[in-house]
């Protein structure tokens, strides 16, 4: 029950706000709400049931959950190898398994790459809750602020509707979710007549209560929406609001900026006046720790990923990648868009001076944000990320981090 004093603390305390989903002590501005979208109690939870339930996948076996995961900040314990988009040494990519290859009725096939077991996303799976300020999604920022209804054409969110665009992709994706040439009918179908979280264990209390009451997942669209159609853009705006809640604002570093001088310890508080003084500030800018633009740090040649280039078309924006969010980052266990980092500290000293990483001297790009970080200050850099910038709820998946247990966890 202490859950659900929570959540109904949490609400109680939106409305307080005016709508704005957040805690009182903390640094972070509220999270901006599309005006198509605003967030309500019953689309929440039937975001967070979508978000886990494996069933949304053609083969029942990947859910959204599958690839991010509050312990791990929102990313992904299990390497998949990709092995990189051309046939030079250096490109292999440490992404996120998906779903194994079929056609549109399941019949398997033979993929060049990974045979018939589950494919592997190209890039690594970022945080789903670093971003949820960011006007673009993705490593290359190709999910947008206007949202389209896929079925109509027609905008369903003018401004502000990222997540909204993004939740869309993986569903019909091919190598995430999707057998080929998935269809919504296909999933919406699938969806009447599925029991929610069937194939999940040890639901969170928000979601076994909202099931137990509703039972179906036209009951659950009908409490959200007023009526029982399931549609993509319904699936999309559960699915955003449900990622809007999940604010990790309760870190060491949100309270000793409200002025608890001793929430960092004095290497931590070391860590981020250097943070500030090496301008890691510049890009992972505080409270967000990012400025949610688009860079080329130099960890890879621009043709094995183009990046934001792929969307754009502009040539200077070749190589550059989303500025991933600090937050929480400490608990990842790859680093960077192609993942080939293990550790934090590998991450960190890639910004050094010096032949960090063999090899890299052939790219051109690099040295255009090398600084010079001698051991102390990687050492205090990483006790800022590791002591101050992790919130505790995500670390221990308690509410509104809290999630059940996947079939495909207990088969790994
Ligand atoms: C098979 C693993 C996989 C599944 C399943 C998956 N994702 Fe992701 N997710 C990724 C990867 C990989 C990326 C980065 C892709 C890129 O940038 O090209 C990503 C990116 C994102 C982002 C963007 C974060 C940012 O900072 O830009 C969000 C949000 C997100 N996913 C949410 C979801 C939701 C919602 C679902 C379910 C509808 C989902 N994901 C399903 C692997 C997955
Ligand atoms: C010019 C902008 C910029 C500056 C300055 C910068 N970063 Fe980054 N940082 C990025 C970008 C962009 C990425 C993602 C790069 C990629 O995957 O290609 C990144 C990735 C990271 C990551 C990996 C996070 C993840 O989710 O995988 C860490 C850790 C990190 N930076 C720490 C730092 C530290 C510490 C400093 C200061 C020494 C710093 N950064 C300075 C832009 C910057």
């Amino acid at each position: 029950m202490r859950t659900k004093n929570n959540s109904t603390l949490a609400l109680s305390l939106l409305v307080l706000l005016g709508g704005s989903w957040t805690s009182v002590f903390a640094q972070l501005p509220p999270v901006p709400v599309p005006a198509e979208n605003p967030i309500t109690e019953e689309k929440r939870v039937l975001g967070k049931i979508l978000f886990w339930d494996e069933q949304l996948s053609s083969d029942d076996t990947v859910a959204c959950g599958t690839c991010h995961r509050p312990a791990v900040g929102g990313g992904d314990p299990r390497a998949g190898q990709h092995k990189g988009a051309t046939d030079s040494i250096g490109d292999d990519v440490w992404g996120s398994p998906g779903i194994a290859a079929a056609t549109r009725s399941g019949e398997a096939i033979d993929d060049p790459m990974f045979g018939r077991e589950p494919q592997v996303t190209p890039r690594t799976a970022p945080s789903n809750f670093g971003s949820l300020w960011a006007e673009e999604q993705f490593w290359d920022g190709r999910a947008t602020s206007e949202f389209v209804d896929p079925i109509s054409g027609e905008v369903a969110i003018a401004k502000g509707g990222s997540l909204e665009s993004q939740a869309l992709g993986p569903l019909l994706n091919p190598v995430e979710m999707a057998w080929l040439d998935r269809t919504w009918d296909d999933l919406t179908g699938k969806l009447v007549d599925a029991k929610p979280l069937a194939l999940a264990t040890n639901l969170p209390p928000d979601t076994e209560q909202a099931i137990a009451a509703l039972q179906s997942y036209p009951a659950l669209f009908e409490a959200a929406f007023g009526d029982d159609a399931i549609t993509p853009v319904r699936i999309a705006f559960a699915i955003a609001t449900y990622q809007r809640t999940l604010v990790a604002d309760q870190t060491a570093w949100d309270r000793y900026m409200a002025g608890d001088e001793s929430a960092l310890s004095e290497t931590a508080a070391r860590g981020w006046r250097k943070f500030q003084q090496h301008a890691c500030n510049n890009c992972h800018e505080a409270p967000l720790f990012t400025n949610n633009d688009f860079l080329n740090i130099g960890l890879r040649r621009i043709e094995i990923d183009s990046g934001r280039e792929g969307v754009t078309g502009i040539e200077e924006d070749g190589g550059e990648m989303k500025v991933p969010t600090l937050r929480n980052a400490a608990l990842l266990e790859r680093f960077m868009h192609s993942g080939e980092m293990s550790r934090l500290s590998d991450a960190i000293l890639f910004y050094d001076t010096g032949d960090a990483l063999p090899g890299r001297d052939e790219i051109p790009e690099i040295g255009i944000y090398e600084f010079s970080l001698p051991g102390n200050t990687r050492n205090d850099l990483a006790a800022l990320i590791r002591e101050g910038l992790v919130d505790p709820r995500v670390a221990e998946e308690t509410y509104p981090f809290d999630r059940p247990t996947l079939q495909s966890e207990r088969e790994e």
